[in-house]
Parts: C-alpha cells; structure tokens; sequence
C-alpha cells in the first residue's frame, strides 16, 4: 500500500510517499481501508516533534479518517466488513490503510460523503464541546471565534450560528472573516490590523461577549478575555499562534469571568454522557444540512503541500487527503 512517510523530524516539506507493507489488525483493532483522511494542525507539529507526544521515527503521519472497515483482529466482533467508519488517532491515517484500535472508531453521519466524513469529527466535536460542553453556549448570547476560518474555528462558527448565537468572528484578513461571514459570522475583526477587545466590544453593543472560543492563543487570547462581560467564560483549546498565553489572574477576578479548557482526546473518558449528546446533536445538525466546509481535497503524493498550507496559515476549512484520487 501507499503511505506518506516521516524518516526526519522538521518541516512537512520532507514527507514522503512510499510503498509499505500492508497492516494486519491486532488484538481489539480493527484494519479500515482508508478513503480520505484530513490534515488537522497538530498532524504539523508532531512532523516537526513539537506536540505534547512524540512519534519514533519513522512514522506515517495523520489523524482523521474515514474509510471502510477491511478485516477484524482477533477478539473482534464488529463492525462487520465493508461498514463505512470514521476515526481519530495519532498517526498512521496519510496510508491507504490503517490499524486502530476498535473503540477508535466513529460511525459516519447519514449524508456524508467520505471527504466531508474525514473532516467531521475531530474539528466538530471539539467546536460543539467547547461551545456547548464547556461553553455552556446559550441561543442569544454574543460569541467571539478566534482563528473562525480554520478547521475548529470555521466548525465553532457554524455551529454556534446553527444554535442561535451571535458570533463575532476574529481572523486575519478580510478574505478569511468572509468565509466565517459564510458560516454565519455577523460581524468579523481583523485581529492583525484592528485591536481585538475594542471591535468585539464595539460589535457586541459595547458590553462584550458572553462566551470566547480560543484556538489561537498568543497575544490575542488576553485581548479577546478582556473583550468578556461580566461572568463571561473564555474556553482556551490550541495555540495555532505557537506562543501559549499567560493571563493575569486579577482579569478573572475582576469581572468574576470563567477559563476553561476542552480536550477532545479525553473526552470519551471523562464525559462519556457528553459524548453522546453531542453525537445527538451533530448528526441531527448534519441531517438538516450542516457539512463540514473542505476547502481543499489533495491527492497522497501532495500531503507535503498539504501540510505546509496548513503549516503556513493559507487553509480555510479543512483540508483533505483524497486516497482514491490519482
Ligand atoms: N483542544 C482540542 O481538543 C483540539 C482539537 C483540535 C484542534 N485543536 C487545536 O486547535 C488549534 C487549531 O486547529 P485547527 O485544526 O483549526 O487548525 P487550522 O485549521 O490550521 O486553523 C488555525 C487557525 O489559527 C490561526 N492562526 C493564528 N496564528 C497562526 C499561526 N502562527 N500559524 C498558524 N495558524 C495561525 C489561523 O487563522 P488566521 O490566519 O485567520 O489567524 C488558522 O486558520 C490547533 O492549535 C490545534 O492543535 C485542539
């Protein structure tokens, strides 16, 4: 089989696409053969072994997939062959085959198609949970979306939208807030040439937003806390800027706000209830038309151009790896 392969730490510049051996599952794992997969910011840093885990080398990167369920490992009972199945793992999904464990797999919503598949769960499971879960999201109320036209961010706008909120969105060109405009987004700022606190407060009537949706981080996050009203709650959940923040605590005491943080790989763990309400939601969401946008669909053999776009900051959306094109 093919697969894009990491023999040297740094830029995605230096992947490579090879042929392997083909997988066999293992004990509670499943073989799924690999449709689509989508390119999420963090695959970036583990290439570059600067995310929280590192991959020995050599590795092949890629964390979201969906595909079709190839052969059972043993102590496996289900899904049968051929079912159509998403997932998320730490590596291994840029390969037109891959072996996870079997509680690794997500079923794929009814009317998505194998792109949109791949690009669903991770970025919108995590913009529903910091929305709703940790949010505590309310139709009505001001929301301010950090990054709103990347992958989490854009599913943050869309969702929050769907739900009934107003969302303010913050990106760093006019080109990327009209995508989040797109997505239902009534008012942007421009956060590399207009101050952040001072629109958002302006957009929202001029008491501020009740709820911050944070994948940025950098100097904007203390900007974008101080633009909360009074108990507002500031959901803090990557650091695409690369510079984690430091907040002074006496702006959380002084207008009695709330920072939380989401975690999508230990959510199953520790809110399994919140996990299927989610679920609840999102595939409801889907039904009525909701689909992740995909602004790019790559062949394997452009996963380097892929993750550089990722890399440099030039995506909307998300970005996807189509293993059946050639
Ligand atoms: N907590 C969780 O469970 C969870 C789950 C998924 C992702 N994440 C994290 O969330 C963050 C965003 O992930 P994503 O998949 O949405 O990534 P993405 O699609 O690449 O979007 C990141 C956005 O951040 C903005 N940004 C600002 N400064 C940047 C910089 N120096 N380099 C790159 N982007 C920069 C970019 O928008 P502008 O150019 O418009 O500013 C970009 O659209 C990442 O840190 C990721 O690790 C966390």
């Amino acid at each position: 089989m093919r697969a894009a392969r990491c023999t040297e730490y740094g830029s995605p510049s230096g992947l490579e696409v090879v042929e392997v051996d083909d997988l066999a599952p293992g004990p509670g794992e499943v073989l799924v053969t690999v449709h689509a997969a989508a390119v999420n910011f963090p695959d970036v840093l583990i290439v570059a072994n600067r995310y929280q885990i590192s991959a020995p080398l050599p590795f092949t990167p890629g964390s979201e997939f969906a595909g079709v369920i190839a052969a059972l490992g043993p102590g496996v009972d289900g899904p049968a062959v051929g079912t159509p199945v998403a997932g998320a793992v730490l590596g291994g999904a840029f390969a037109e085959q891959v072996v996870v464990p079997v509680a690794a797999l997500r079923s794929v919503p009814d009317g998505l198609d194998m792109v949109h598949a791949a690009a669903f769960h991770v970025t919108y499971a995590t913009a529903y949970h910091s929305l709703v879960t940790v949010g505590q999201a309310t139709s009505g109320e001001w929301t301010a979306i950090l990054g709103a036209a990347g992958g989490v961010g854009s599913a943050a706008v869309d969702i929050a939208a769907r739900l009934g909120m107003h969302v303010i969105a913050a990106a760093s060109s006019a080109d990327r807030l009209a995508v989040a405009r797109k997505l239902g987004a009534e008012g942007g700022v421009d956060y590399v040439h207009e101050d952040l606190k001072t629109r958002i407060r302006e957009l929202s009537g001029g008491a501020g937003v009740h709820l911050v949706i944070d994948p940025v981080g950098g100097d904007y996050s203390e900007a974008a806390l101080r633009a909360l009203r009074r108990g507002g709650r500031f959901v803090t959940i990557g650091y695409a800027d690369g510079k984690i923040p430091r907040i002074p605590l006496n702006l959380v005491l002084l207008k009695d706000v709330v920072v939380r943080g989401f975690e999508i790989r230990t959510v199953r763990q520790y809110r399994p209830d919140a996990v299927v309400e989610a679920d609840r939601v999102l595939g409801q969401l889907v039904r009525d038309g909701m689909r992740p946008l995909v602004s790019t669909v790559h062949r394997l053999e452009d996963v380097a151009v892929a993750l550089t776009d990722v890399a440099e900051r030039r995506t909307t959306g998300k970005v996807v790896i189509d293993m059946t094109a050639r």
